[in-house]
């Protein structure tokens, strides 16, 4: 329901008029008339002061409009003020509500954006743009709220809902795996609003597997990390409601991100949520459902399931199908029935985690970057005391080429070989001075190893034990004999 813009206007004048004539006369009828378009507006959408005093008003205009004799000028004044600037939030100054193009030319003047790509995606309510904001050069993305394809008031006012719900939740979660919010504006007026989010430079589920890679692209990692995210959305107590593949992205450098909670919901403790928009409208291209929709019920095990149908509807005939290696966990997953299914994402991340490590046939890319890496660092060692140790753990490993990395950034070879071969061999050594490591090939390494899963890393590392076991070994006491 919005205000017809005579009567707000008429009621911006009343106000005025009875902070000059001190008569409240014509306010008194208005308050019936009105009563009802002030409760329609949410104090929650102003800002905490004005929020209560807003409050205050609906409170006074409610009692004075069933009975006048309480009223007071003095009171009312020390409303008025209030009403006006919770109005002019609400509805803007001339009291019309603002069509979608508005909202976001009220928003785009607050600041100064430039639209890089006015179409990134849209959907039934809205759409989403890359936009840079130039105060500070940050690139974002702004998905745009606008329902103005249903007519349907109450209906609008629950899709509002769920996308306040969206804003919510996106603030209340921090994953890497989940895409980051920055800033939200409601424009409840006409049940429109922009959420300001990181952007994720990459592709769409349904474009990776479209045009994958099979020497750059992994698609394992790709599921692990859904599972990552899904886990730790099932331990918030959040429901996502709307997988498919175009809610999933992957970045360039093959980070998962979800989006688009714009159907998601707290579950209750028990961990349900029923809901009958759940089950049926967001997943109309899965070719099956889970016995819990028939009875309305959705749950972090029914978000499972529509992973598992949509990985085994995406995988067969792709490109990547020859090296997706965790098809049976997709077919529990994607069983219809509960008893048959995962419990839950954490039981099936556990199932993950022990499985044993297979990590398949590394691609060309892979190899290539490992051997670069492995190559350099051995060419640069000599030989190593016979008591020190070769002790390599996932996190010094990724901290300790994080550093390097870093204070090699603008250097095209590696300055301070000992500091690198450090990081793997704990104790005395020595070093050929001459050797050259390539920053690059660092680099290409640090970022590999950082993105495989937990299971690659441990097989890497194995891997550079091996290597690094073969380096010849000088003993400490003949060497320090003077002669
Ligand atoms: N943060 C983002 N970075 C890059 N692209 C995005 C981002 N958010 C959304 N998109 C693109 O816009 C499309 C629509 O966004 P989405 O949040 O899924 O809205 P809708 O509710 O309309 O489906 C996505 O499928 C994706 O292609
Ligand atoms: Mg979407």
């Amino acid at each position: 329901m919005s205000m017809p813009k005579d009567a707000l206007i008429q009621l911006i004048k009343d106000v005025d008029a009875v902070a000059t004539t001190k008569t409240l006369s014509s306010l008194y009828e208005r308050c019936g008339i009105l009563l009802p378009y002030l409760k329609k507006l949410d104090p929650e959408n102003l800002p905490g002061d004005l929020a209560a005093g807003f409050a205050k008003v609906i409170y006074t205009v409610e009692k004075w409009s069933k009975d006048v004799r309480g009223a007071n000028v003095d009171i009312w004044l020390q409303l008025s003020d209030t009403l006006k600037k919770s109005i002019e939030l609400l509805y803007g100054n001339d009291g019309s509500t603002t069509d979608s193009d508005q909202v976001v030319k009220k928003f785009w003047s607050s600041k100064q954006y430039s639209i890089l790509n006015n179409n990134l995606g849209h959907g039934a309510f809205g759409r989403t743009l890359l936009i840079r904001d130039e105060d500070i050069g940050l690139v974002q993305v702004a998905k745009v709220y606008d329902p103005k394809n249903i007519k349907d008031e109450n209906l609008k006012l629950r899709f509002f809902q769920f996308f306040k719900d969206e804003i919510k939740i996106l603030h209340g979660l921090n994953h890497r795996n989940i895409v980051r919010v920055y800033a939200a504006h409601l424009y409840p007026s006409g049940h429109k609003g922009i959420i300001l989010m990181e952007y994720v430079s990459g592709r769409t589920l349904d474009k990776y597997i479209e045009k994958y890679d099979t020497n750059i692209d992994d698609i394992n990692d790709v599921f692990l990390q859904i599972i990552s995210a899904f886990t730790y959305l099932e331990s918030k107590n959040v429901v996502h409601r709307d997988i498919r593949p175009s809610n999933i992205m992957i970045d360039d450098d093959g980070v998962v991100k979800v989006i688009d909670f714009g159907c998601g919901k707290w579950s209750n403790p028990s961990g349900t949520c029923s809901d009958s928009l759940a089950s049926v409208v967001n997943h109309d291209d899965a070719k099956v459902l889970p016995e819990e929709s028939f009875d309305k019920e959705y749950t972090s095990q029914t978000d499972l399931f529509y992973i598992g149908e949509m990985f085994d509807r995406i995988i067969p005939g792709s490109e990547c199908e020859s090296q997706f290696r965790y098809m049976e966990q997709v077919k529990k997953m994607a069983s219809t029935s509960q008893m048959c299914r995962y419990k839950s994402f954490a039981e099936l991340k556990n199932t993950l985690d022990n499985t044993p490590a297979f990590v398949g046939v590394p691609s060309d890319a892979e190899k290539a970057i490992y051997t670069n890496f492995a190559d350099s660092l051995m060419n640069a060692i000599a030989n190593r005391r016979s008591d020190s140790t070769i002790a390599l753990s996932e996190e010094n490993v990724l901290s300790g080429l994080d550093s390097i990395v870093e204070e090699n950034y603008y250097a095209e070879w590696i300055q301070n070989v000992p500091n690198l071969i450090s990081i793997f061999i704990s104790g005395n050594y020595r070093y050929h001075t001459k050797a050259k490591i390539s920053t690059e090939v660092v680099r290409d390494f640090r970022q590999w190893f950082g993105r495989v899963p937990s299971r690659t890393k441990d097989v890497i590392l194995k891997s550079l034990r091996a290597r690094l076991k073969m380096v010849a070994i000088f003993d400490p006491i003949e060497d320090s004999i003077p002669f």
